[in-house]
């Protein structure tokens, strides 16, 4: 017999619509593989770096603007949205008070300053911990979705096998944070390593996290083989041990902590003449890939335990942390190979994984209910 299972609609808690044209086919392309809603980040270009309209701050977007964008391009098709504010030299305890209480508000991104795709305008961390940010955020229970690595390294303290800018961050610099502020709400986004499974086991339920389809199943020896630049993704892939760690704590039937975030960031030109633009693309394939990574963890999805561990990590876990409802609408993922294929945006397209690594296939296909 077939194995399958029937979900409920689910979120996927850490996303980039971008804007302007493509937007709407992105916005298909999570309907597609079942999303009930998304949180679709703020690095636009200019970023979401306001809240209402009225902020006094110029050069940015506000979530007003930017959840009208995405209305407009389909979005309304999703049961919710969420846009975290970008956190920025310009954010005040003020805006967070105002936001949050307006209603629009309900979490913030913390970018590391040029530490990922349009990530210029992110502002030191310690800025945040000193101006009232964070305890605005904490007292309005504001969500700080982190992107955890140490910014301005190089070399061996970025990645090395002993160090990495993650390790780093999750060791130096989160301790204290949380210490100073032990009710706010962190979601530590795409986690890539054993050190940051680590510190979201030992806090407290304020604290949980994102995974990515790509850190559950590609290590470095993935990417630098054949220089596999669709996988280049930042926090980049890491070694077993990490990926195990990571792996594990999905898969355990007590997971309440760990959620799917695909960090499904669409890039049209990836390898550029001096580099290569940071994010993987799983728009239309991530529960697939999920699924697979499950199995890879060794677990057999037929049995009914292991399915209930699947759908906390996909379906449950995430908008229990949010405050979101369970569709009641449900899709089912079939173990039965489908072909992956480009996306076609106009002119241009975006490659997914794992067609970006060669492989034109995934072992497993969707139907939406
Ligand atoms: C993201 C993007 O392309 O917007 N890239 C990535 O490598 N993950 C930005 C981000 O979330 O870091
Ligand atoms: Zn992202």
């Amino acid at each position: 017999m077939t194995t399958s299972m029937t979900l409920p609609l689910w979120y996927d808690l850490h996303v980039h619509l971008r804007q302007g044209e493509n937007m709407s086919v992105y916005i298909q392309a999570q309907l597609d593989m079942g999303c009930a809603g998304v949180l679709a980040m703020p690095n636009t270009k200019p970023p979401v770096g306001k809240v209402l309209e009225s902020d006094p701050v110029d050069g940015y977007w506000s979530i007003e603007n930017y959840m009208g964008q995405i209305m407009d391009a389909g979005g309304t098709a999703f049961k919710s949205v969420i846009t975290p504010l970008y956190l920025t030299k310009d954010t005040s305890a003020e805006m967070i008070k105002n936001g949050a209480a307006s209603g629009m508000l309900k979490a913030c991104k913390y970018y590391p300053p040029h530490g990922t795709t349009n990530a210029d305008h992110g502002s030191p961390l310690a800025g945040f911990i000193d101006n009232g940010v964070f305890q605005a955020m904490s007292d309005a229970g504001v969500v700080l979705c982190i992107h955890g690595e140490e910014h301005g390294t190089t070399g061996v303290d970025y990645f090395d096998a002993d160090h990495n800018a993650e390790k780093n961050f999750y060791l130096n610099e989160m301790p204290a944070l949380r210490a100073a502020f032990p009710d706010l709400k962190i979601v530590c986004e795409h986690i890539t390593t054993k050190e940051a499974v680590s510190f979201v086991k030992s806090s407290s339920d304020n604290i949980a996290a994102t995974v990515t389809p790509q850190h559950l199943l590609y290590t470095v020896g993935h990417l630098v083989q054949g220089l596999k630049y669709h996988l280049y993704c930042l926090p980049l892939v890491k070694f077993d041990a990490d990926r195990d760690a990571i792996r594990n704590a999905v898969t355990d039937p007590d997971n309440t902590k760990f959620f799917a975030g695909t960090d499904s960031a669409p890039h049209t030109t990836k390898a550029t003449p001096c580099g290569c633009a940071a994010g993987c693309f799983t728009g239309g394939v991530a529960p697939q890939l999920y699924a697979q990574a499950f199995e890879e963890a060794g677990l057999d999805l037929n049995d009914t335990h292991a399915q209930k561990s699947f759908e906390k990590f996909l379906c449950l876990n995430g908008p229990q942390f949010y405050g979101l409802d369970i569709p009641e609408e449900t899709f089912t993922l079939m173990r039965v190979e489908s072909d992956v294929e480009t996306l076609q945006c106009g002119s241009e397209s975006v490659t997914p994984l794992p067609l970006g690594l060669g492989m034109n296939t995934i072992a497993w296909s969707i139907k939406r209910s």
